[in-house]
């Protein structure tokens, strides 16, 4: 997926806010798109979503936590 296709299928409508959590993910509210590197884009299944941080994630981009076991530190 080209990045041109990747900024035409990008909705339009509310801003999207993205907001980084203390020592932890970074919080995502409104319309985007998550593309996927090499392929499709990943499903979002609600409107505001955690994107990880600090890489040790089992569920990758969303975060599951496990930042708050490790001791990340943003
Ligand atoms: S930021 Fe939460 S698991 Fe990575």
């Amino acid at each position: 997926m080209s990045e041109d296709e990747r900024t035409l299928r990008a909705p339009v409508g509310d801003p999207v806010e993205i907001v980084p959590c203390p020592d932890g993910p970074l919080l995502v509210r409104g319309p985007v798109v998550i593309a996927g590197a090499t392929g499709p884009g990943v499903e979002r299944g609600r409107r505001t979503i955690a994107l990880c941080r600090c890489g040790l994630s089992t569920v990758k981009p969303f975060c599951d936590g496990t930042h708050k076991l490790t001791g990340f530190r943003a």
